[in-house]
């Protein structure tokens, strides 16, 4: 049923010139992900998965096939209807956290509605700073945060526009193994009060086996290991 279908990519290829040489990094990928759904996506360093996290979320264009997120297909879109579309649906968490180190903690949260000049952003990040446990940190810069307290604030700025679908590329990647458990609770916690659809790049086996589906990336294809636990 293709209207339940949150995220749907068919046909999905990616290649990379190096001089006179191709790199192909995906090779016909298809799979969705319907609301509410939880996949991991695993494979070996350079396998893509971070080439096709960018590509679902808008972020790069493909060679060949289609992206489809909440009906509107990504990769014909123009740059700054896509930007908009992505401000709007998508949200993304990084393992490098990537907060603006000159805003405090409320401000990194509050950008993205800012950035779309809505009022009330403070408001709603003050209720997201609260769901992930640092509502007292809200004054605090980064550089006064943990790395496992600065990924929290990514996430609360990643769900401030109520994103359809969140990509997490190697969320855990940068924490030590308590963070780690912290970080992989707080997302799968999220991700069902809000019925977001999560698609979640990573090496971290315990994170991989937490969410519904499991996709496996090799050789530029992709495989579904475990469906719907
Ligand atoms: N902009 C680019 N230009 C050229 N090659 C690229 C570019 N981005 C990625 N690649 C290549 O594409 C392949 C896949 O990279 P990607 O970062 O998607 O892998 P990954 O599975 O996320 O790896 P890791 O587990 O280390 O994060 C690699 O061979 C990489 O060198
Ligand atoms: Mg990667």
């Amino acid at each position: 049923m293709e209207e339940t279908n949150i995220l749907s990519v068919s046909g999905l290829s990616k290649s990379y010139q190096s001089g006179d040489d191709t790199i192909s990094v995906l090779n016909n990928i298809s799979f969705s992900l319907t609301k509410g759904e939880s996949a991991a996506l695993v494979g070996p360093s350079g396998s893509g998965k971070t080439t096709l996290l960018s590509l679902c979320a808008g972020l790069e264009r493909p060679n060949a096939g289609s992206v489809v997120v909440c009906g509107r297909r990504l990769d014909i879109l123009a740059e700054d209807a896509l930007a908009r579309f992505r401000s709007a649906c998508v949200g993304f968490v990084f393992q490098t956290f990537q907060l603006v180190p000159t805003l405090t903690a409320l401000e990194n949260v509050m950008l993205p509605l800012e950035l779309r000049g809505e009022n009330n952003a403070a408001n709603r990040a003050g209720e997201l700073l609260e769901r992930v446990g640092l509502a007292k940190r809200r004054t605090h810069y980064p550089s006064q945060l943990s790395g496992g307290e600065q990924q929290r604030i990514a996430i609360a700025r990643a769900h401030i526009n109520h994103p359809a679908v969140l990509f997490a590329d190697e969320p855990t990647g940068n924490l030590d193994s308590g963070n780690a458990r912290l970080i992989e609770e707080l997302l799968f916690e999220l991700q069902q009060s809000f019925q977001t659809a999560l698609l979640i790049a990573t090496h971290n086996e315990h994170l991989a086996q937490r969410a519904g589906r499991l996709f496996r990336i090799d050789n530029g294809l992709l495989n579904e290991q475990r469906v719907n636990n």
